[in-house]
């Protein structure tokens, strides 16, 4: 089958590749320029792994191109993947709506157009009369939200947990089942449902996570108050089979796009408030959690500008290199204003970072986690990437000055191996 891709970025990018790497034809268009050339010059412009292998490998059904014209005249079946952050409390479809516009305008016949980005309920509705009444063409609009995990992206599109598909008549209807072993190469679920229940699969989805995420943060907080254990309470309710064992280990909250479309204000078009309290107050906790990291800090240091700060890690989870709603950016920030020198390593997103700090002086970037630590008063552990697990204890006493202190919002390491350190971490007692 034929594709054309509309934004190339973790979605776009990686649904695209995979397709090609499945032996369909696929043209891939993005307004970024610079990530065009990269593209054409068969540069992976996301770390994600594998992608860069699959990507060489595809390029022969693979062709990228910055011109709208020239990416949507020649299929028929569209596939829009253009970011839909929000802005005040709302889906901002600025993006998608100039990709429609670049569809009504170039499509040079009756188009399918599937929806992965994840958008406000009534989109798909919307997306048919607006490009209707632009164009002299037929749209069947298929809405299927995309499920991917940022750092498992491949992993998760080869091996999802299911596909959502939402149409409304029967020659969509049609067209989902016909592209279905398309998007899969193994048996799972796949649901073919409305266009409004498919958005909001997606959208519930994403809170239903978020929830869970600020519930375990809670806890944490709570296993602090009372002298109890988080890595043994959320063991304890694991095993029961009704919670499951994911997303009840603590951390500095969620970010990345799913922050973006969480808000239940921006699920309805049409509409602006909804009143699902639970997400509100899961959205309420997320906004706390830099600052209950933070405050940590104030509690043991009356001031932090004589101190310096080794950071590990500032994406907004493990193994990716997007920063987008980190809190990690947010807490290096409170930082460097309050005057503290910052000694950061990343496996993945020094380069985003050093944009974010452009005009800062007290932030220094360090090739090695080991250089990020040497020499420092405080040690925050802000994801818990691989390779931060490498450090040993010994290190931190051997690196830092004086009595290290080290605060690691993932537990990654043992209370009880963290001999001759302060180790404060996460919804544990304090190991002084
Ligand atoms: N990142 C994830 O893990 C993830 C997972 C599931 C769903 N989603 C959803 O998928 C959508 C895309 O997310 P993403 O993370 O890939 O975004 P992204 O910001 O990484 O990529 C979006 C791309 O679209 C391009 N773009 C913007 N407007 C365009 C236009 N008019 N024409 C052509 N290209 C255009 C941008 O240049 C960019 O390359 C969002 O709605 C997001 O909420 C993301």
């Amino acid at each position: 089958m034929n594709f054309t891709f509309i934004g190339l970025g973790y979605v776009g990018l990686v649904n695209s590749v995979l397709l090609a790497s499945f032996y369909h034809n696929v043209i891939g268009y993005d307004i970024d320029k610079n990530k065009i050339e990269l593209l054409k010059q068969g540069v992976s412009t996301i770390e994600e792994p594998n992608l860069q292998t699959l990507l060489s490998e595809a390029k022969t059904k693979l062709r990228f191109t910055s011109n709208a014209q020239d990416a949507i005249s020649i299929n028929n079946i569209i596939v829009i993947c253009v970011d839909t952050p929000n802005k005040n409390g709302q889906i901002d479809l600025t993006h998608f709506n100039e990709a429609l516009d670049d569809i009504a305008r170039y499509a040079e016949k009756d188009c399918y157009i599937i929806i992965r980005s994840t958008v406000p309920i009534g989109t798909n509705k919307y997306t048919k009369e607006y490009l209707e009444s632009r164009s002299k063409h037929k749209f069947q609009i298929i809405s299927m939200p995309e499920f991917m995990s940022e750092s498992t992206a491949v992993y998760d599109t080869i091996n999802p947990y299911r596909l959502v598909i939402g149409v409304n008549n029967q020659e969509s209807i049609e067209f989902a089942q016909s592209i279905t072993p398309v998007f899969l190469t193994k048996k799972v679920p796949v649901l073919i449902t409305t266009p409004e229940n498919a958005e909001l699969i997606k959208l519930s989805s994403d809170a239903f996570i978020a929830t869970k995420i600020s519930f375990t943060n809670s806890l944490a907080k709570i296993c602090e108050d009372v002298g109890a254990d988080i890595d043994r309470v959320s063991l304890g309710m694991s095993l029961d089979p009704r919670i499951g064992k994911s997303f009840l280990k603590p951390g500095i909250g969620y970010g990345g796009v799913m922050e973006e479309t969480i808000d239940p204000n921006c699920w309805i078009l049409s509409k602006k408030e909804t009143n699902f309290e639970v997400v509100k107050a899961a959205m309420e906790v997320n906004k706390k959690q830099a600052t209950r990291l933070l405050d940590k800090i104030f509690k043991k240091y009356k001031a932090v500008s004589s101190l310096t700060i080794g950071v590990l890690g500032a994406s907004y989870k493990a193994n990716t290199e997007d920063i987008r709603n980190s809190a990690a950016i947010e807490i290096i920030r409170t930082l460097l204003d309050k005057g503290a020198d910052i000694q950061l390593y990343d496996p993945l997103c020094m380069d985003k970072v050093e944009k974010v700090f452009s005009r800062h002086t007290h932030i220094k970037y360090k090739n090695y986690a080991k250089d990020a630590i040497k020499g420092t008063h405080l040690v925050l552990i802000l994801t818990n990437a691989d390779e931060f697990k490498l450090i040993k204890p010994e290190d931190y006493i051997s690196l830092m000055i004086a009595k290290p202190v080290v605060i690691d919002a993932h537990n990654i390491y043992k209370v009880n191996e963290m001999n001759g350190i302060e180790y404060i971490s996460n919804g544990r007692k304090i190991n002084k």
